[in-house]
């Protein structure tokens, strides 16, 4: 049975709440809500606006993308809806408690992770999420570009305030590396893999880039970003980059909802800082099972100079352990590290 939404309130898991709705909000929620037509008077009813209002709403929902049927004396019905990652899409369908409940969406930006920084220095809640539809200079790891190409990715960043030390943030990136595999693999069917220490593969090409950045003074975290970058929708990559990069359409042959990746991240991440939190010492087994880096060849850069080895472990601290020519283990905590049959280091 169809239950009708009061306008201007969302279904919690408590009930109905008074919820600042704008009325174009409420009228897509309307829509969605309703499987049959549904009458410009009735919407005009229950928001208590206009005929006038109503059909402007619609034309702007049209404009943005949304297929709007409209009938004379039926009244309109939502045919299809368009790949958006506003927060209206986002929070439709969001199972998270923490994560995602602040979203600050933006058409286009510098880069997501820097708008999480300024705006973590003013006050930025815990778990909140920085989204784009593009980024003009998206960063990524040891002073990359990172290209963002607009409606076609996943670019976000996800600033938390967690009581962590700095020392266990490296297992944290490694964990959100997990969670995003995690995800990936449930929403598509593709083996993804991690290849230490959280980029995503599929195969031997990469489909995700994480970049962790943190605000701290002496022995204690102001708060962390986590800038995640999704090749999600990219039909297909320049020449020099197809043997290094791809995306979930090029893999599954089909274009993906992003804002339902978007949630089944968000929380898959939840409850893997949920549990790390609780017991900061425990490094999930199941980030060695997805480690594509393990067992083999690895090189890595110590003091500019080249190291050759096998990966063997990783520690409980989150570092690769290599077992060098030399036959010393080795453990390696950040920068480079190269994976024989795996792309690169200039991607
Ligand atoms: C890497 O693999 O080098 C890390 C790439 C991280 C890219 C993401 S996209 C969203 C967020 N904003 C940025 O400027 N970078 C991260």
């Amino acid at each position: 049975m169809w239950i009708p939404r009061p306008p201007g309130q969302r279904q919690t898991e408590k009930g109905w709440c008074l919820y600042p709705m704008h009325a174009k909000q409420t009228i897509l929620q309307l829509l969605k809500d309703t499987p049959e037509y549904i009458s410009g008077e009735d919407i005009s009813n229950r928001l208590g606006i206009t005929r006038a209002a109503v059909w402007k709403h619609i034309r702007a929902l049209r404009e943005e993308g949304y297929e709007v049927d409209s009938v004379p004396n039926k009244g309109y019905r939502l045919k299809s809806l368009p790949d958006l990652v506003t927060a209206e899409e986002i929070l439709d369908g969001l199972a998270t408690k923490r994560l995602g409940r602040s979203i600050y969406f933006f058409d286009e930006i510098d880069s997501t992770n820097e708008e999480a920084k300024r705006r973590g220095v003013q006050g930025a809640p815990d778990g909140s999420l920085f989204i784009a539809e593009s980024q003009t200079m998206g960063k990524g790891r040891l002073g990359r570009a990172w290209t963002s190409p607009k409606g076609e990715g996943l670019w976000f960043s996800i600033l938390s305030r967690s009581g962590l030390s700095p020392l266990q943030i490296s297992n944290m990136t490694l964990i959100t590396g997990l969670s995003v595999c995690r995800a990936i693999r449930c929403q598509t069917g593709c083996e993804a893999m991690i290849k230490w220490p959280n980029d995503i593969v599929i195969g031997s090409r990469k489909v995700c880039g994480i970049l962790t950045e943190l605000a701290a003074e002496v022995g204690r975290i102001d708060y962390i970003v986590t800038g995640i970058g999704i090749n999600v929708n990219i039909p297909s990559f320049p020449k020099e980059l197809s043997a290094k990069a791809t995306s979930l359409q090029i893999e599954t042959g089909n274009p993906l909802r992003r804002a339902r990746l978007l949630q089944a991240i968000l929380l898959e991440l939840e409850g893997a800082l949920d549990t790390f939190e609780k017991a900061p010492g425990q490094f999930p087994e199941e980030y060695r099972k997805l480690c594509v880096s393990l067992h083999k060849r690895v090189r890595f850069f110590r003091s500019g100079e080249a190291r050759d080895g096998e990966a063997v472990d990783i520690s409980p601290e989150g570092e690769l352990i290599v077992r060098e020519d030399s036959g010393c283990l080795t453990p390696v905590y950040s920068g480079e590290v190269t994976v024989q049959g795996i792309y690169g280091a200039s991607l």
